[in-house]
């Protein structure tokens, strides 16, 4: 089942508590939180490891947690205490040494690590680092702003990733990250996507609940598909 995560970057800020109830309200079972830094990325979120403990108080959705912050080692115990669910990393944002103790150090506290690939960055790239995650989350956008056109042309790297994930580490996720609407969702299950963030398609629309609707019937039949195409090749 494919799961549509919305994402709170988009949401109003002044009211987070009721845009959470909101998401609840549309059936999502899933909450993505972007944290931005100024300075991986040229823009700044609100949102910190004080708004992941406040939201979780006042949650029990999956916590989806995208760090695009430098060296992000240093704060990946304050958002496992917090109460991240997932705790996902970009793999341009430290060296190999760091981004592999710190996806250790999320598994050891109890928390899901994630890597997460900027466009410019190759399926390759994560490939040492696949048997440690539960998640890994390809952008569809350049990371730091929401509302941004959606890049078809990283569809490629989500079917690579989960051909490698398959052999080493089936039960990963794979996550789209920018641009993720009513059109462009087919494109992202046809490739291999399970988890859709979503932020502008979701928080600034009038029937949230419909694109997650649209979402789990588009995966539903992707899957019928395939199993009707697996019948006939056999
Ligand atoms: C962008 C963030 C995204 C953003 C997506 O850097 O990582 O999560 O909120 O927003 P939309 O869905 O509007 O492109
Ligand atoms: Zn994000």
């Amino acid at each position: 089942m494919a799961i549509l995560c919305p994402s709170l970057l988009a949401a109003d800020p002044l009211n987070l508590g009721k845009e959470i109830k909101r998401a609840e309200a549309a059936g999502v079972t899933w909450l993505h939180v972007d944290v931005m830094d100024g300075c991986f990325v040229p823009n700044l979120s609100s949102f910190t490891y004080s708004t992941v403990a406040a939201m979780r108080k006042a949650t029990d959705l999956t916590l989806d947690v995208h760090l695009m912050i430098d060296r992000p080692i240093r704060y990946v115990e304050d958002f496992c205490r917090a109460g991240a669910d997932y705790l996902t990393l970009h793999v341009e944002a430290d060296s190999r040494e760091h981004i592999r103790a710190a996806l250790e150090k999320i598994r050891s506290l109890g928390v899901k690590p994630g890597i997460v690939l900027k466009p410019g960055t190759p399926a390759e790239a994560v490939e040492e680092f696949l048997p440690l995650v539960d998640m890994a989350l390809v952008m569809t956008v350049e990371p730091g702003f929401g509302g941004q056109k959606f890049m078809s042309r990283m569809m490629p790297k989500v079917t690579r990733l989960r051909q490698l994930l398959d052999r080493v580490n089936p039960a990963c996720h794979v996550e789209v990250d920018g641009g993720v609407d009513g059109q462009t969702f087919r494109a992202c299950l046809q490739s291999g996507a399970d988890v859709l963030v979503a932020g502008s398609a979701f928080f600034r629309s009038e029937d949230p609940q419909a694109l997650r609707r649209l979402i789990e019937k588009g995966a539903m039949s992707i899957v019928e598909v395939e199993t009707k195409n697996k019948g006939t090749s056999e």
